[in-house]
């Protein structure tokens, strides 16, 4: 697996990180939904550099841990700042920012691509004392019991993934 996210990437996001880094919405959940992103990108059609970058994105502007309309909109476009960081193309950039922005408003999108991305953060729903239901879940495969459960099972742990990104360094 390669990944796209880069430990500079990470610290600028962290940089103006408006909650606490390591909250219910902060890098140890995102560093779970990459590794959900991985799996779910086996499908055919998911495209595995969006599903990464989605993880770093997608709540890095919240302002509360409560329901923050809005904070996907400002995910995609903290994605748009930091564009030319991104080693992706502008087809794919489109599928990032759309997948952050409609992430908590849209039950699903015709995009298999956008749909992984949904669906890694659903399966962590289980920090938050919810079990991932696959009615709520887009794609064939984070419907599976087993992805439900494997991902459930991490989520129960609030502790960064190991190598979290994929990056070999301490990322916290
Ligand atoms: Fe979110
Ligand atoms: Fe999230």
């Amino acid at each position: 697996m390669t990944t796209v996210i880069t430990a500079e990437m990470l610290a600028m996001i962290k940089g103006q990180y408006q909650l606490q880094w390591n909250g219910t919405h902060g890098v140890i959940h995102w560093s779970r939904v990459f590794e959900n992103g991985i799996r779910l990108a086996e499908q055919e059609g998911v495209n595995v550099r969006v599903v990464q970058l989605f993880s770093i994105f997608h709540d890095s502007r919240r302002e509360n841990e409560h329901r923050d309309k809005g904070h996907g909109r400002r995910g995609a476009e903290l994605a748009a700042e930091f564009r030319d960081y991104l080693p992706i193309n502008d087809e794919e950039f489109l599928l990032l920012t759309t997948a952050c922005e409609l992430h908590t408003s849209a039950a699903t999108h015709v995009n298999r691509t956008v749909q992984a991305c949904f669906d890694s953060d659903r399966l962590d729903l289980g920090r938050v004392g919810i079990i991932p239901d696959p009615q709520y879940l887009c794609t064939p495969l984070a419907k599976e019991k087993n992805i439900i459960d494997w991902a459930y099972d991490r989520s129960l742990h609030h502790k960064l993934a190991p190598q979290p990104f994929g990056l070999a360094g301490d990322e916290e």
